[in-house]
């Protein structure tokens, strides 16, 4: 038995970790949760986004799984997956996006992986009030993160018999920033000769997403680019309810789906849980449990494929609890 971080977090967040942990029950996975808070409940309880026992407690298990956290709006407080995703170096957002068989989409045939830095950008924070009326925020790139973030993709391209990265950037408009981060994966692309490079600008890659995307293998951003292109991504095969990803650094890995607390939706049994159990299926594969893993990716396309077992946002009627239960019945 291995354990893992397990955090709530906010809105639907509960709902669909309960779901979580009802599948790995049913399906025998070797995981033990420990369960932290963090995040708009953890502030309301304890003063505090990120409290210590949640830090003490990934550093000790090393792997976590994430549900959603609301993070206020102004009032200085500063993202918690930003804040977590700087704290534990989880520099790689990795991202798949896939069609689910059977499931209606805008397109057939895409399986692209998005790999989004995750640790600088404009997400690092560094903003400042100049002036009354007057904000400036600063973009910080670095040769060593850029190239970190190219090794990555270019060995998961190795590790998943991937053909091409493509480098998505803004160099012709910021040449210094964005410039530096296209050299260092060009520069990192040298030792990967079996894999292809090209690269293209990041409002032609959101056009090219919405027309051809079957054009793409893996891509490889910077921060705020990669955020955005990952929701267009998750639009693209069904919606946020079913895109999953993974924040992965050296020594610790957290996995969580794209989408966000959804207040909108929350307390209803309406959520669907999809993403987050696709998130904990990736987790599996990452711990080793890779047959599990496979068991609960089948049971989830099994019970996607089935019309009249989906959840609202996919068009269907089942509720959180109902679709957790059908996926369930399908676990082999
Ligand atoms: P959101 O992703 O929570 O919701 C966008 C829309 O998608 C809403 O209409 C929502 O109902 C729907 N939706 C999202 N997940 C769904 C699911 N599993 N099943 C069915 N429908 C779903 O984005 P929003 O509204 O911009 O953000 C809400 C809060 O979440 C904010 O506080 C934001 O900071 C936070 N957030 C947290 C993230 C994280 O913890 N990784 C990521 C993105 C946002
Ligand atoms: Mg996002």
């Amino acid at each position: 038995m291995k354990t893992v971080t397990l955090v709530p977090g906010d809105g639907i967040g509960p709902e669909i970790t309960e779901s979580v942990k009802a599948v790995f029950k049913a399906a025998n996975a070797p995981i033990i949760w420990e369960e932290a808070d963090c995040g708009l409940n953890a502030y309301e309880k304890t003063g505090t986004l990120m409290p210590q026992h949640f830090i003490d407690s990934l550093n000790r298990t090393g792997v976590g799984l994430k549900g959603p956290t609301t993070t206020p709006v102004g009032g200085g407080h500063r993202s918690i997956n930003v804040q977590m995703r700087q704290m534990f170096n989880l520099y790689a957002s990795v991202r798949p996006i896939k069609n689910f068989k059977g499931l209606p989409s805008f397109f057939e045939g895409i399986d692209l992986i998005i790999v989004r830095e995750n640790s600088e950008d404009l997400y690092k924070g560094i903003e400042y009030m100049i002036s009354p009326g007057v904000a400036q925020g600063i973009k910080l790139i670095t040769a060593e993160a850029s190239e970190r973030i190219g090794r990555h993709a270019f060995e998961l391209a190795i590790k998943l018999g991937r053909k091409k990265v493509t480098v998505v950037h803004k160099a012709n408009i910021m040449k210094y920033t964005d410039g530096l981060f296209l050299d260092s994966i060009r520069k990192v692309a040298s030792d990967y000769p079996s894999i292809a490079i090209d690269d293209m600008i990041v409002d032609n890659c959101g056009m090219q997403l919405v027309t051809k995307p079957q054009q793409f293998d893996i891509i490889v951003t910077e921060n705020l680019y990669g955020d955005i292109l990952s929701d267009i991504g998750a639009g693209l095969i069904g919606g946020l309810g079913i895109a999953s990803g993974a924040n992965i650094g050296e020594k610790c890995a957290m996995f969580e789906a794209v989408h966000g607390s959804a207040p909108d939706i929350q307390g209803k049994n309406i959520a669907n849980p999809t993403a987050l159990l696709l998130s904990s299926a990736s987790m599996l594969d990452y711990m080793g449990e890779l047959e599990v893993g496979n068991r609960v990716r089948n049971a989830i396309s099994s019970t996607l494929a089935n019309a009249h077992e989906r959840t609202r946002d996919l068009g269907g009627t089942l509720g959180t609890k109902e679709f957790t239960a059908a996926v369930i019945s399908k676990l082999k």
